[in-house]
């Protein structure tokens, strides 16, 4: 068991806004794999051979086999610890935000509301022609799905080369200003723009709290940091939280 320090549940407590920036990471204990470190996807495949426009205009039927293979794996697997205590947060405050690189839409599955989507999320596609969303599950008996333009239809997820949804990011970038609570959860923090949000919010004067298995880039900046899996941590924090306030 992990011991919070009874300075970062009085610092909770005192909060209005808190905002927990996530990563793969936060997903782990879901079954879902994360990009980097000993089994990350990027040690298996180079990142520009399917999450690259140009890798879809070449071979659509590639890069779909492995969002295929990547969605069937996130709709098989639910919120675990970590998503499911950061929603029941929203329970004692006002304003918690979640802003994640993830695309698996797990904290939406757990019942957070406020969440700001930086690099997409898988459930939803898009035609690359017309731009219309189609966030119906799509059909491939014919081959790789069209829209009625004819245009091909592709995940709404940030390929390499891609700019951040701009609401998305100017969201994620105002919660981080207006943060007093800044948490960073299951992330490598070595991928911008997204990380740049932390510095933000340390900036703006939040208190950042690190929660991953390992030290990384951005420890130092954190006044507190918790190591080991997420869904512990997270579950000891609202625990130590609930027990301050006799809930
Ligand atoms: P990474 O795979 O780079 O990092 C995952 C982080 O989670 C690492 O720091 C691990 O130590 C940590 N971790 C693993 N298991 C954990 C657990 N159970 N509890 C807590 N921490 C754990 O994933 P991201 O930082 O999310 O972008 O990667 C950022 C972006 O790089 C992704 O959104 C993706 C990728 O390329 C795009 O696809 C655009």
């Amino acid at each position: 068991m992990i011991k919070i320090d009874r300075e970062l549940i009085e610092t909770l407590r005192k909060s209005e806004s808190i905002v927990f920036f996530t990563g793969a990471g936060v997903s782990a204990e879901s079954g879902i794999p994360t990009f980097r470190g000993k089994d990350g996807i990027w040690n298996k495949l180079k990142p520009e051979e399917v999450a690259n426009f140009d890798a879809f205009i070449k071979n659509p039927e590639m890069v779909w086999e492995w969002y295929n293979h990547r969605k069937k794996i996130i709709q098989e697997s639910r919120p675990n610890q970590a998503h499911l205590s950061i929603a029941e947060l929203q329970n004692y405050f006002s304003d918690v935000a979640v802003v994640t690189q993830n695309i698996d839409n797990l904290h939406k599955r757990a019942g957070s509301e406020k969440i700001f989507e930086l690099h997409g999320n898988i459930e939803r596609n898009f035609c690359i022609q017309c731009k219309k969303f189609f966030n119906e599950e799509l059909d491939f008996s014919n081959g790789i799905p069209k829209c009625d333009c004819g245009g091909l239809i592709r995940p709404d997820v940030v390929w390499f080369g891609e700019y951040l949804p701009e609401e998305q990011f100017k969201g994620g970038e105002k919660a981080a200003m207006n943060s007093d609570l800044f948490f960073v959860v299951g992330t490598s923090a070595v991928v911008y723009p997204a990380a740049e949000l932390i510095y933000t919010a340390k900036f703006s004067g939040a208190t950042i709290v690190e929660i991953n298995i390992e030290e990384t880039e951005i420890s130092s900046m954190a006044k507190y940091s918790y190591f080991g899996k997420a869904g512990d941590i997270l579950m000891e924090i609202l625990g130590e939280f609930k027990l301050s306030k006799n809930l």
